[in-house]
């Protein structure tokens, strides 16, 4: 989720999570199973029923009957956790991830962070509300909770490389922890959907960044920076994120410092952890969204990584220089067909008369474009160069086919979310018939991706 950056329609339009279900009761009863899970009030609902009584196990039964109504004060007020975490266990948790993901290891202890990260969790001091919903997110969503300590200790990182202050580098820890904590509140149902999502589900998603915003918000000692960021945690400077799809202007450096963390963890966990990749390897995805986020945050990303002492991981997933070359330059001439039918994308939605989706589809085609553009992937030059190692293979190019393969993948990934945010701008906002036109090119655009696959 945390690379799925398109929004389905007007920020205006996206509210917290169904708040007509309350799925938080039923992930408590899920942490119920190895924690007691108790209410600490008489749990009533809007209309002045008593649900359930103070001093009450939360299992599932209990969370059944509470699933449906809406409460007149939010459940995590009125339930305490037994034995959840703290401090002291945080610190603990940092030390397993950093065992699990030696190059972050690697990266804070070369960087003088692994006292950060330790400091910044033993002397905590969160409100008993989110030290429980931390237990609930590492209890009910592990990978989630995982996600949260990598980008905590990676935006605590950035944001004393950036030289901000000692509060600032607190909330940009906080932020970090807490980010996708939202999703505790979506239907999981909608969380574990294997398959495409309706735009429906995708708003239920991308609504967590306003849960996890009112998480923090009115919390005593949370500053207002960590609630911004975690709300702009899927922002990006060009208005291409959500929910608002707000330009750099209008963004705070905080959530910035988030993304990028909760873009470089996802790549690190997702795609790299079966081809043996470290965090140095995220380079060429910097490189190419440099101004995705605020300039001086990725430099921060890129000086941290360059210090790490860790260095690029050289991968032969082709069989051979000849093969690996033959299979790049084939996927760079997709790409090159790629750009055309993009341009034409643009040139329809220029001159079509679209909304809100269809504006966010246009800034991101134009985004794609000029990235493949400015990359250099696209030139004739370089996939004719590729196509020559078939005839004379050359070891000493791996590293740079490497590098080159990385940045198609992250091209690929740009125009399969282009695609996906068109697709929803389609069935939401084309009725008119310069819709067959660019429906023409959309169908093209996929047609390359496939070949380039
Ligand atoms: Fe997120």
């Amino acid at each position: 989720m945390s690379l799925s950056n398109q929004r389905v329609v007007g920020g205006e339009e996206l509210g917290a999570a169904d708040s007509d279900t309350n799925f938080y009761a039923a992930r408590l009863a899920g942490v119920n199973q190895d924690h007691v899970v108790l209410t600490t009030t008489d749990i009533v609902n809007a209309n002045g029923v008593i649900l359930v009584r103070k001093g009450v196990r939360i299992d599932s039964n209990i969370a059944e009957r509470i699933l449906r109504h809406k409460l007149i004060k939010p459940l995590e007020e009125q339930v305490a956790v037994a034995d959840g975490l703290n401090g002291q266990r945080l610190a603990e948790r940092f030390a397993c991830l950093h065992e699990k993901y030696p190059d972050l290891g690697h990266l804070h202890d070369r960087l003088g962070s692994i006292a950060l990260c330790n400091e910044l969790s033993v002397k905590s001091e969160f409100h008993t509300m989110l030290w429980q919903k931390l237990t609930v997110l590492e209890h009910e969503l592990p990978s989630e909770f995982e996600k949260g300590l990598f980008c905590a200790g990676l935006a605590a990182l950035l944001a004393r490389e950036l030289k901000l202050s000692h509060q600032d580098i607190q909330s940009a820890f906080l932020a970090g922890l807490t980010h996708d904590a939202g999703l505790l509140h979506i239907d999981p149902a909608i969380l574990n959907k294997n398959g495409p999502l309706t735009p429906p589900e995708w708003r239920a998603i991308q609504s967590h960044v306003i849960t996890g915003r009112m998480l923090l918000d009115h919390l005593p000692g949370v500053s207002s920076a960590a609630a911004d960021a975690v709300m702009q945690h899927h922002e990006r400077c060009d208005g291409t994120g959500y929910p608002v799809g707000t330009g750099e202007d209008q963004l705070g450096l905080l959530g910035q410092v988030v993304a990028i963390a909760d873009s470089v963890q996802a790549i690190r966990v997702r795609q790299f952890e079966k081809l043996g990749r470290n965090l140095y390897d995220t380079l060429p995805y910097l490189n190419l969204n440099a101004y995705t986020h605020f300039y001086s945050v990725f430099q921060a990303m890129v000086s941290v990584l360059k210090r790490s002492g860790l260095s690029q991981t050289l991968v032969d997933a082709y069989g051979g220089v000849a093969t690996m070359g033959l299979r790049l330059q084939q996927r760079g001439e997709s790409l090159q067909e790629a750009v055309g039918y993009l341009q034409a994308m643009v040139d329809s939605l220029e001159t079509s008369n679209i909304r809100s989706c269809g504006q966010h589809v246009l800034r991101s085609a134009r985004r794609v474009q000029t990235m493949m553009v400015s990359s250099g992937l696209v030139r004739i030059e370089l996939t004719t160069w590729l196509g020559s190692l078939a005839q004379e293979p050359d070891e000493s190019v791996l590293a740079e086919l490497n590098e080159i393969d990385l940045m198609q993948n992250e091209l690929r990934w740009q125009i399969r979310n282009l695609l996906r945010a068109f697709g929803e701008f389609y069935d939401l906002e084309c009725k008119d018939d310069s819709c067959g036109a660019l429906a023409l090119h959309a169908e093209r655009l996929e047609d390359c991706l496939k070949a380039a696959g």
